[in-house]
């Protein structure tokens, strides 16, 4: 029996051959991440990776296809009498809006601002960089209307990938108004692509009724004239948005954070309002985006809140891993944690000597480990390098009864015997 990953499904695996997939670079992500988050005053929330669907039709939208076709939903048991459907999150942001609404959160000191990371599902056709199953970096601020803030979400996504050394992106901005100018903009957009109806594909056609935003970023539709020529959001704002984005644009600019207006950013899910943003990167082609994200300030209301602003982003892990991949950086990777001690016994007597130094090197905080597969001195060295320790101690039957190992020190290849009650205080001294 052979039995594969489901498609669109990765294995992060220990060790640098495996690149982007390579455990070690995504826990140097994460903490770098919660690193900057940290300096930022945010702090972590960890939702469930599963919710009720209608979290996700009601907050992401009916009409988006993240909910329309990709949603991972999960048939809970005939017999189950709470036989409402659950789904595999799409996303973070209505489960954190979920999360701080239940738990009571609008009645501490606002905004909240949370972080949280971890996997997500959408059922996609998978290509380069787009998974069935990925990992999200997510900030979220709850309760604060300032477009300071939205620049600071803005201004924190780019910390952490400066912090990897990733350079060349493209920071795409726009504003897409509210429910107050959003109206007079659908009505434009509607009464533009009516006489093209015949010629955009059939996603367009459906969504022209309940979504005509979504026809000026359709990506079957690309270069069509019409879309091309679509009137543009920022023309239909209203004093408020506009005033908003003015804000946005200038708090950019005060930060040094160089940025593009795309009138096309209207981004696949219906909760935003005002400011949305993409971060691009050349490398990734089509699929560009390393992070997204923006205002929903109706959001939190559909979910059940009091009116409350809220914007945050998305950066997915998987991108921005393969571009440092592509682009050749590892210095944020180079300084991997290494074995500090394998002990290689020989003999029998040696053996309860070995596996009682192993044990009060870990307790020492002194990483080690030793042989289990009976290897002979060899292959027990052999091994030893393998693991990349920077020292072997070996305990051979007339050192044990000498009270003494001989310790090798393998970058630098020198070999001294020390007395057994001195072993930790040799390594550590090495150490400093
Ligand atoms: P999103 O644009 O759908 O926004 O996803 C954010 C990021 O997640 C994308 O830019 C991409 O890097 C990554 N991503 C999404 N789908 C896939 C996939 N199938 N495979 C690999 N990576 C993927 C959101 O999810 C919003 N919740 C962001 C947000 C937070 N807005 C406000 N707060």
């Amino acid at each position: 029996m052979s039995i594969q990953a489901p498609r669109g499904f990765n294995d992060i695996l220990p060790g640098e051959q495996y690149g982007w997939r390579d455990s070690y670079r995504w826990q140097r992500l994460e903490e770098i991440f919660r690193e900057v988050a940290r300096l930022y005053g945010y702090q972590e929330l960890r939702p469930p990776m599963v919710e009720y669907v209608d979290l996700f039709v009601h907050g992401v939208g009916a009409t988006t296809d993240i909910v329309t076709k990709e949603m991972f939903n999960i048939t809970p048991r005939g017999d189950d009498p709470d036989a409402r459907r659950m789904a595999m999150r799409p996303e973070f942001t209505a489960g954190l809006v979920r999360a701080y609404l239940e738990n009571g959160m609008p009645n501490n000191p606002q905004p909240t601002k949370i972080f949280a990371y971890g996997p997500a599902f959408r059922y996609e056709n998978v290509q380069k960089g787009r998974f069935r199953g990925f990992h999200q970096l997510d900030v979220e601020v709850f309760g604060a209307q300032d477009p300071a803030v939205d620049a600071e979400v803005i201004k924190l996504g780019l910390d952490v990938v400066a912090r990897l050394g990733l350079t060349g992106l493209v920071v795409s901005v726009n504003s897409i108004g509210c429910p107050n100018c959003r109206p007079r903009y659908r009505e434009a957009l509607q009464n533009h692509f009516r006489p093209h109806l015949g010629e955009l594909c059939e996603d367009c056609n459906t969504r022209f009724e309940r979504n005509p935003l979504r026809l000026i970023d359709c990506k079957r539709d690309a270069g069509h004239p019409a879309q091309q020529s679509a009137p543009v959001t920022l023309d239909y704002l209203c004093d408020d948005c506009r005033t908003h984005w003015e804000g946005l644009l200038s708090h950019l600019e005060a930060m040094g954070i160089p940025y593009q207006i795309d009138t096309r950013i209207v981004r696949g899910l219906d909760y935003y309002t005002k400011t949305v943003f993409e971060v691009l990167h050349p490398k990734l082609g089509a699929q560009s985006a390393l992070w997204g994200g923006g205002r929903y300030d109706g959001l939190i209301e559909v979910v059940g809140g009091k009116p409350t602003p809220g914007v945050g982003f998305g950066m997915g892990m998987e991108r921005v891993l393969m571009v440092l991949e592509e682009e050749g950086l590892t210095a944020p990777f180079a300084d991997r944690p290494r074995l500090d001690v394998f002990v290689v016994t020989l003999g029998e007597a040696a053996r309860p000597v070995g596996l009682k130094l192993l044990y009060e090197l870990r307790d020492a905080g002194i990483s080690a480990d030793i042989d289990y597969l009976g290897r002979s001195l060899k292959a027990q060295m052999k091994y030893a390098g393998k693991q990349n320790s920077r020292y072997v101690v070996i305990l051979g039957e007339d050192e044990v009864q000498r009270g003494e190992a001989s310790v090798k020190n393998m970058d630098e290849g020198t070999q001294e015997s020390v007395p057994l009650d001195q072993i930790i205080s040799h390594v550590r001294r090495a150490e400093v």
